[in-house]
C-alpha cells in the first residue's frame, strides 16, 4: 500500500477491490438510484473499471492483479468537490475573531477585508509558496476521499496573479493522485486600484485577463451578488468567456435575491452556485436549461447563515452537487464527509441523496461523463470506508471513515 507521496507520477493501475460490505455504483441497473450491490467487488485495468459484480461471482483471471481488501466495509465512487477556491496565500484568522464576536460577512467585505485581504496576500506569495500552500490542504481533501476537484483563480485579480493561481492548479494536477478542473474567476470582487472604475474592471477582466486565462482554465465563472458583479456585468463576463471557449458556472444569489439564478438559466450554464436566494421559478428555469444546481452548506455553517432546503431544488427538478466552497473566509470547509453531514443534518437531505449528490452530482456539475459512478468503462477512483455503510457518514459525522482512497487504481491508504 502506498501513501500519498509514494504514489505521484505513477500510471494508471490494475486493481481488484474485494470483500465489499455494501457497493454503492450510482447505477440504476442494480436499482434505485444508488444501485447497491451486497458483497460486491470491483476490478480496475489501467485506471479504468473493468468488472463490476458480487465478489462470488468475480472472474478467475483476475487473481494475478493487486488485490485491496475493504474488509466488510463500504465502497463508493471518488469524491467530486465541485466549487472549491483551495489555491490562496495566508489565513483571514483575525477576520475570523471578528465575525465570531458578531461582525458580518458583508459587513467586513464592505470595510475592505475578506476576499480583497486574501487577493494581497496571494499577488504577494511566490509561486512555490502558493503551491505549497495549497498542496497541504489538497492532501486533506484527498485523504478524505475527494478524488476530483474543480478549482477557482479569483485571489488574484490581476492578469498576472491570475495566471500564477490557473499555473499553480495545471501543477499540482499533474503532480497529485487527484484531477483538479480549473476555473478563471478573474470577476470575483472590484479590486482596490478599480474601486472607482468597475466598468474599467470589467473590460479589464474581458479584454487582458481572459485570453491570458482561457487557454488554462475549463471555466468561467463570475461571482454574481449584491455584494460583488451585477447581473449585466455577468452576462458580458460570461458570453466573452463562451466565446473564448470557456464552459460556464456562476456564484448566483448567494448573499441576495439579484436575478442572477435567472442569468444562469437563460445562459444554460453547466452549474449555479449557492442558490441561497433564489426563488423557485428559477430553479425551474435551470432545471429546465439543464444546469446542475452546487449547494455549499459548508457557506451556512461557517458564516452561521440559515441553510437552503433541499426539498425546494428536488421539486423543482434540479439535479443537485453537494461541495465544500474551501476558501480561506466565508467556508474553510475542506472534506466532503462533512459536508455530507451537513446536508443530512441541516438541509433535510437523505444520505443517500447526499452521497450522491457529493459523486455523480459533483460530476455532472463539472460535466465530467466518465466519474461518479461505479461501472465498466469509468475511471477507477473509489472511497472505502472502515464502516460498512454510508449512512455512517451522517450517522458517525466525526468520524474518519475513509479508509482507501483509490485513483485511477492506484490505492493508498488514509490512516
Ligand atoms: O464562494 N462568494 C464568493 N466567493 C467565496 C468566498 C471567498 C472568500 O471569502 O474568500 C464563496 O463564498
Ligand atoms: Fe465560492
Amino acid at each position: 500500500m502506498n501513501d500519498v507521496a509514494s504514489v505521484q507520477g505513477l500510471p494508471p493501475g490494475n486493481l481488484v477491490i474485494r470483500r465489499i460490505g455494501q457497493l454503492i455504483t450510482n447505477d440504476p441497473d442494480h436499482g434505485g438510484p444508488l444501485g447497491v450491490i451486497w458483497g460486491g467487488a470491483v476490478v480496475i485495468l489501467d485506471g479504468v473499471i473493468d468488472w463490476v459484480g458480487l465478489d462470488r461471482e468475480l472472474p478467475a483471471d483476475v487473481g494475478d492483479l493487486p488485490e485491496l481488501d475493504a474488509a466488510g466495509g463500504c465502497v463508493l465512487p471518488g469524491f467530486v468537490d465541485a466549487h472549491t477556491h483551495a489555491v490562496f496565500a495566508g489565513d483571514r484568522i483575525e477576520e475570523f475573531g471578528r465575525r465570531i464576536a458578531g461582525a458580518t460577512y458583508e459587513e467586513i467585505h464592505a470595510a475592505g477585508g475578506g476576499i480583497a485581504s486574501t487577493v494581497a496576500a496571494t499577488r504577494q506569495a511566490a509561486r512555490d509558496t502558493l503551491m505549497d500552500e495549497t498542496r497541504e490542504r489538497l492532501h486533506v481533501m484527498l485523504h478524505h476521499g475527494t478524488t476530483t476537484a474543480e478549482v477557482k483563480s479569483g485571489y488574484g485579480l490581476d492578469t498576472a496573479t491570475e495566471v500564477k493561481m490557473l499555473e499553480v492548479i495545471g501543477r499540482l494536477d499533474a503532480e497529485l493522485m487527484m484531477d483538479l478542473v480549473p476555473t478563471f474567476l478573474g470577476a470575483h470582487t472590484v479590486p482596490h486600484e478599480f474601486a472607482t472604475d468597475r466598468t474599467g474592471y470589467v473590460r479589464y477582466v474581458i479584454d487582458e485577463m481572459l485570453p491570458a486565462c482561457a487557454p488554462l482554465a475549463r471555466f468561467c465563472d463570475v461571482f454574481c451578488d449584491q455584494a460583488a458583479f451585477a447581473v449585466d456585468e455577468a452576462r458580458e463576463i460570461l458570453l466573452a468567456a463562451r466565446e473564448a471557449g470557456l464552459g460556464l458556472r456562476i456564484h448566483a444569489d448567494q448573499l441576495g435575491p439579484i436575478g442572477a439564478a435567472a442569468l444562469a438559466a437563460e445562459l444554460g450554464v453547466m452549474s449555479a452556485d449557492h442558490l441561497d436566494h433564489a426563488d423557485d421559478a428559477a430553479l425551474r428555469a435551470l432545471a429546465a436549461a439543464g444546469s446542475v444546481g452546487v449547494l455549499l452548506p459548508g457557506v451556512s455553517f461557517s458564516l452561521r447563515l440559515p441553510y437552503p432546503d433541499a426539498s425546494r431544488f428536488a421539486d423543482a427538478g434540479l439535479p443537485v452537487a453537494l461541495a465544500t466552497d474551501a476558501n480561506p473566509g466565508s467556508s474553510y470547509v475542506l472534506t466532503m464527509p462533512f459536508v455530507i453531514a451537513l446536508a443530512v443534518y441541516e438541509m433535510g437531505m437523505s444520505p443517500g441523496d447526499a452521497v450522491l449528490a457529493a459523486t455523480l452530482g459533483g460530476a455532472r456539475a463539472l460535466g465530467m461523463a466518465d466519474r461518479g459512478y461505479v461501472k465498466q468503462g469509468a475511471v477507477g477512483d473509489l472511497v472505502a470506508l472502515a464502516a460498512e455503510r454510508h449512512v455512517a457518514l451522517a450517522y458517525q459525522p466525526d468520524t474518519p471513515h475513509v479508509a482507501h482512497v483509490v485513483k485511477a487504481g492506484r490505492p493508498h491508504m488514509t490512516a
